[in-house]
């Protein structure tokens, strides 16, 4: 049984004071939910003091990071670089960089690549708009994603990533009363992804892969979504800036599991 890994994914929120609180809580409490992965993404300026702050089984992750291992590129940030702050992971084409920051599946490809090489464990973000899903889409998109993310990634790497499906019409965008997918339709988009995974690695290798749902995943949705079968986890964003519910997801996870 693959263990399911709750990920938050601050986006562009929260300053140093913030965080500090965020784990006061965290730390003290999430070692009740020891069947749960737990992992946070704040922005880069973070990475070094939460990972100091965070206890050890807390994963910390950066939310970008170039394809080039070093050289003249401002403002960006090395697979190395995120290591060296303490990073372990990594979340990557993420749909608000896609969109606002233009990055192509190509772009994702090599960061992909990097990262892995480097030890940093991307999420690799894929997801249908709106209007995707409206022509009947869906599904090749997703197939192009991973095809062209993943392409050349030696097999031996496999086990290093985590796939985020993220449906771009669900994302919050910080509205906490933005509807998720369904659980049916996560799970119809979640099991493609796996079929798609054992076509691009192997059948054992998909199986082994943990598939992330990530899309206005809260409190009040999280046991629904969880149950699903190829569903392996959330990547949170609005609701993982809170504490408490933050905890609540990763509690009812632990909750959904430790009844199997
Ligand atoms: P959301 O964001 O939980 O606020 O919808 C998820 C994400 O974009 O990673």
């Amino acid at each position: 049984m693959r263990r399911p890994l709750i990920a938050a994914n601050w986006k562009m929120n929260h300053l140093l004071a913030d965080s500090i609180s965020f784990f006061k809580l965290l730390n003290k409490k999430v070692n009740d939910y020891l069947l749960v992965d737990v992992a946070v993404c704040p922005q880069a300026t973070l990475l070094r003091q939460t990972r100091e702050s965070a206890i050890e089984r807390i994963l910390i992750g950066g939310q970008n990071c170039h394809h080039e291992p070093s050289g003249a590129y401002t403002g960006e940030i090395s697979a190395a670089m995120l290591k060296d702050a303490g990073a372990q992971i990594v979340i990557l084409g993420h749909s608000e960089r896609r969109r606002l920051f233009s990055e192509t599946n190509e772009d994702v490809n090599k960061k992909v690549i990097i990262c892995c090489e480097e030890g940093v464990h991307p999420i690799l973000c894929i997801g249908e708009s709106q209007a995707q899903r409206d022509k009947g889409l869906t599904f090749n998109v997703l197939q192009e994603q991973l095809k062209k993310c993943l392409m050349e990634l030696p097999i031996e790497e496999a086990h290093k990533v985590t796939i985020a499906y993220e449906p771009i019409w669900a994302i919050s965008g910080g509205d906490a009363t933005k509807k998720s997918a369904t659980p049916e339709d996560a799970q119809e988009a979640h099991n493609f992804i796996r079929r798609e995974l054992s076509k691009i690695f192997t059948h054992d290798i998909a199986q082994k892969i943990r598939i992330l749902y990530g899309g206005s995943m809260k409190p009040e949705n999280v046991e629904a979504l969880i149950r699903m079968p190829d569903l392996d986890g959330g990547l949170v964003g609005g609701a993982s800036l809170d504490p408490g519910k933050f905890l609540e997801i990763i509690a009812k996870t632990h909750q959904y599991y430790s009844s199997l």
